[in-house]
């Protein structure tokens, strides 16, 4: 069984309180929940964690290293300012999936400038709560066609 840790940056601990129009109504718990059972139907053993700091995100990150076998990030406003966490993904060499509850390419230009999206396998953004479910999905072909080769 594949293990798949959920990573959530600064401020998605609000969800479902933060800006409703922006990110929708559904809690961080529901996000959690729902990735640990969708995560189980398709063969993913998830795990999760929220931090508001940097250096424990990429704490994280490292601490992944030889104990999952990717990861789900939504980094929130550090997707567009941390190189320091673009270097924590190179370091680990896992894949990682970028989510984000919203289209960051259909907000501010600030929004658009992803440090993670250049060591990601891949990024998926505006489906909300299906961002996550997409990601998982994807990782989860990873692994299939990494085994198949
Ligand atoms: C976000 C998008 C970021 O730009 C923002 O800073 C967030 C949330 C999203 O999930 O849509 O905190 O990552």
């Amino acid at each position: 069984m594949h293990k798949v840790l959920i990573l959530n940056g600064p401020n998605l601990n609000l969800l479902g309180t933060r800006q409703p129009e922006v990110y929708g109504h559904t809690t961080l718990k529901m996000v959690e929940e729902t990735c640990v059972s969708h995560g189980a139907s398709i063969g993913l053993e998830v795990s999760h964690l929220q931090s508001n700091h940097e250096g424990a995100l990429i704490d994280a990150i490292h601490g992944a290293k030889g104990n999952q076998d990717g990861i789900v990030l939504n980094a929130g406003a550090y997707t567009h300012t941390s190189i320091a966490l673009m270097d924590a993904i190179s370091s680990v060499e896992l894949p990682v999936v970028e989510v984000h509850l919203s289209n960051i390419h259909a907000r501010e230009a600030f929004r658009h400038k992803s440090y993670i999206a250049r060591v990601a396998l891949g990024q998926i953004c505006g489906f909300g709560l299906q961002s996550y479910v997409m990601a998982l999905d994807a990782l989860s072909a990873h692994f299939r066609d990494k085994g198949a080769v």
